[in-house]
């Protein structure tokens, strides 16, 4: 993939709206702010902190589980999922003018749909700064908000033509009223048997059945499916890499992946095979 275009862009507006009080946000110089007077500035590593005060009850990722998600997306591990993302995005949308990635990580999705679709502005929300600073430096171009999903969402109604979901957790309502008229949100979940292989150096959650069937039924009607891929492959990981699915996902916070020492003695051991198995959904209003 191609790096994105360098070239900072001007906010679309009106996309953003203020946390504190619904009116329009406007870009200033490394600042948003209302009419109201409300004032988010940018943080130094180029994201903004809109839950300023707020707090929020849930975790986000810590900054092991970010630096080892940056370490397995490099390896080009997921690189046919990303491909299957903006396959999905473009079969349904030639040009995007706003894309946003609700629970974007480090920007890795948005960075790929960019690169295809360079006159989209992308939009990465995320509840974790460590993950948002990988996230503004990826995508120069557009814009990194911490927000928490669950809360209303600082966006105008109707202003998102692309809303990718991947691996993070969703607030159907509040992704129908952003959506835009012909938009799409792409969701993509793990299947049964996903990361079959890693037992050999932690312990695994299982994924339940039939995730793709309850992302669709939890928005009651409000979007449609409008296509849905399988899409199963197999990745040959050394055991480094091994390690670092592992610690990415929610199993880290659960159970203790082989330490730092144990694969360096593993080092010499061959490479694992591990399964991927995710589907690709693409939901458009009816
Ligand atoms: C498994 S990671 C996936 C990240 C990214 N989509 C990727 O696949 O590389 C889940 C992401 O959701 C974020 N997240 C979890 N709860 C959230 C919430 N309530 N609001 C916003 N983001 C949240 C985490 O910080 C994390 O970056
Ligand atoms: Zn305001």
């Amino acid at each position: 993939m191609s790096p994105v275009s360098p070239v900072p862009r001007s906010l679309p507006h009106p996309l953003l709206v203020c946390p504190v009080c619904s009116s329009a946000l406007a870009e200033g110089d490394r600042s948003l702010a209302c009419a109201l007077g409300h004032r988010f500035d940018a943080a130094r590593q180029g994201y903004y902190n809109l839950l300023t005060g707020k707090g929020t009850p849930f975790e986000s990722d810590t900054a092991d589980m970010v630096d080892a998600r940056e370490r397995f997306l490099g390896s080009g591990a997921y690189d046919p999922l990303r491909r299957a993302v903006v396959r999905a995005v473009r079969g349904r949308t030639a040009d995007p003018a706003v894309a946003l990635d609700a629970g974007a990580g480090t920007g890795y999705y948005l960075e790929g749909l960019v690169a295809e679709a360079p006159a989209c502005y992308p939009v990465a929300l995320d509840l974790s700064k460590m993950a948002l600073r990988r996230a503004a430096r990826r995508l120069p171009g557009g814009i990194s908000l911490v927000w928490d999903v669950w809360r209303r969402l600082p966006l105008a109604d109707a202003s998102v033509d692309v809303l990718l979901n991947v691996f993070a957790p969703r607030n159907p309502g509040e992704f129908v009223r952003i959506l835009a008229p012909g938009g799409c949100l792409v969701v993509v979940t793990p299947r049964p048997g996903h990361l079959a292989g890693l037992e050999a150096v932690g312990p695994l959650l299982s994924v339940p059945a039939h995730k793709a069937d309850d992302v669709l039924a939890s928005f009651e009607g409000a979007l449609v499916e409008t296509g849905r891929e399988d899409l199963d492959y197999a990745m040959s990981l050394p055991r480094d890499l091994a390690r670092s699915a592992l610690v990415m996902g929610p199993a880290a916070r659960h159970a203790r992946a082989e330490d730092a020492a144990e694969v360096a003695e593993a080092a010499g051991a061959a490479p694992l095979e591990v399964a991927a198995r995710f589907t690709v959904q693409v939901l458009a209003r009816p």
